[in-house]
């Protein structure tokens, strides 16, 4: 059933009577869990993906994703009912539906900027199966204009009239890894901008469906697509800002965490906390969205270019303190055996894109240290391919924490890491004063290094 034109209220009461299909373009780690709560609405949804081996695994009811809590149980639940099952043909399942989601990622290239290939692909299959009253919606993070502009792409394709005969709707999703199924049903209100009212009042009853934090409606997709990127961009900006202050605190010889905790005890101030740099699919790319939308337009966004390069470069200044507190120990890191603690991007998530520590390890092992690696959610073999040794309890002059795990916590406060030398602590993941009780040299990112204090120190 079309619902185009109806309100939110009589659309969620089609899709509990399954009376309304749904394809959901992009089976990956965001897709499938939307498609499997989109199909507990009673909506028949259909997956669409390129990757064959994928499709099969899924309708034989394999989670692709078994680490994401409750999405193998929506996944049986949905396919013993029938209401959802994966395709390789997205033009069919186009034309059997009347809603849209396109969910495929927008790649980069190396220094971020966005490549449309893959999603104006998606829209140009959607375009040969569209009919009037579909209501196509991306949920992909998209540089503002791009859900306008691939409306307009189909609409040249197809020979219908977009906000007229069909209508497109951005609604970004606002989501972690290990916490979808929450993140979409009930951790925050929805944002919905659309190309026309018709469309907007359709779009905003399947996510009231879905989500119990409601839906905040803004004026168009582009306003909706600048939502997300401004969440990114805030992050992004505001982690170098306390990565900088950190970097000042250093050569001022305080600690730039106590600063921090007495300064945002003050309601203006929202300070973040330093680390060894931003890893992941989302912050370090999202500002090259519009930092080239604005060139393009002439328009230099000197702030988020300065707080990606202030956080690319968090990494190398991790390794410089590891060198540093090696040489004050009379060590040089040629020879020196490190143990990198945390590998993925952010505890918890098993995901390495652009993660800081992998910048590390290369550096280190470029400058002839042996570099040892753990992190609970990586395999032996996986940090092989990192570059570095699977660390088997043996003893290491250094450790270097890169993300703030708390198991990486128990095992040095438990003694379970044999040090020789030093901790460098890069996300200020540990407490300094029972690093130095248990005898054990401490440097962290923000922190002054030994010798180098300002003044009366409260803890000495
Ligand atoms: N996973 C997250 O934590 C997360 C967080 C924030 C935002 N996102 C957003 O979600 C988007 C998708 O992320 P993801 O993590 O689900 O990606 P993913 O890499 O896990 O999955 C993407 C899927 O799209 C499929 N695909 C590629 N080209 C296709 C095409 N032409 N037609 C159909 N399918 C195609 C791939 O085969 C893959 O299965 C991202 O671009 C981002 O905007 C994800």
């Amino acid at each position: 059933m079309k619902i185009r034109g109806i309100g939110p209220e009589r659309v969620k009461e089609a899709l509990k009577n399954g009376e309304v299909t749904i394809s959901v373009y992009g089976l990956g780690k965001l897709g499938l869990p939307l498609s499997l709560i989109l199909a507990d609405t009673g909506a028949r949804v259909i997956g669409v993906d390129v990757n064959p081996g994928l499709i099969k695994r899924i309708n034989e009811g394999i989670s692709p994703i078994p680490f994401e809590p409750g999405v193998n149980e929506l996944l049986q639940k949905a396919l013993k009912e029938k209401r959802f099952r994966a395709t390789t043909d997205g033009k069919k399942a186009a034309e059997e539906s009347d809603v849209m989601v396109i969910v495929v990622p927008v790649l980069t290239d190396d220094i971020g900027r966005p490549d449309l290939t893959t999603i104006r692909s998606v829209a140009s299959t959607i375009s040969e199966g569209l009919s009037a009253g579909d209501v196509i919606i991306t949920e992909t993070t998209l540089p503002p204009g791009t859900t306008l502009s691939l409306g307009k792409y189909m609409e040249a394709r197809c020979g219908l009239k977009l906000g007229k005969d069909f209508g497109v709707a951005h609604a970004p999703e606002r989501t972690m890894s290990g916490r979808m199924i929450k993140d979409i049903t009930l951790s925050y209100p929805k944002i919905v901008g659309a190309s026309d009212r018709e469309t907007l009042l359709a779009v905003k009853g399947i996510y009231e469906a879905i989500n119990k934090r409601g839906v905040i409606e803004v004026s168009n997709p582009t306003v909706a697509e600048a939502v997300k990127i401004f969440e990114g961009v805030y992050r992004d900006v505001n982690i170098a800002l306390a990565n900088e202050l950190a970097l000042y605190s250093e050569i001022m010889g305080f600690d730039v965490i106590e600063a921090i905790r007495a300064a945002n005890t003050q309601p203006y101030s929202h300070l973040h906390m330093p680390g060894a740099g931003v890893g992941g699919h989302c912050i370090p790319i999202y500002p090259y969205f519009i930092i080239e939308n604005a060139k393009r337009k002439g328009l230099e966004m000197k702030l988020l270019s300065t707080a990606r390069e202030v956080n690319d470069k968090m990494p190398f200044h991790v390794v410089y303190l590891t060198v540093k507190a090696l040489n004050d120990r009379g060590k040089t890191v040629k020879g020196s055996t490190v143990l990198i603690l945390g590998l993925t991007y952010r505890s918890g998530v098993k995901e390495y894109y652009k993660s800081p520590a992998l910048k590390i390890i290369k550096e280190l092992k470029d400058m002839g240290a042996k570099v040892y690696a753990y992190d609970p959610l990586t395999t032996k073999d996986e940090v092989v391919e990192m570059g570095a040794y699977p660390w088997e309890n043996n003893g290491v002059d250094a450790v270097i924490v890169v993300n703030d795990d708390k198991i990486f916590r128990d095992m040095i406060y438990e003694g379970k890491v044999k040090v020789n030398d030093v901790i460098i602590d890069a996300r200020r993941a540990l407490d300094p004063r029972k690093i130095i009780d248990m005898g054990v040299k401490y440097w962290g990112v923000g922190y002054p290094q030994p010798g180098e204090e300002c003044g009366f120190s409260r803890g000495a």
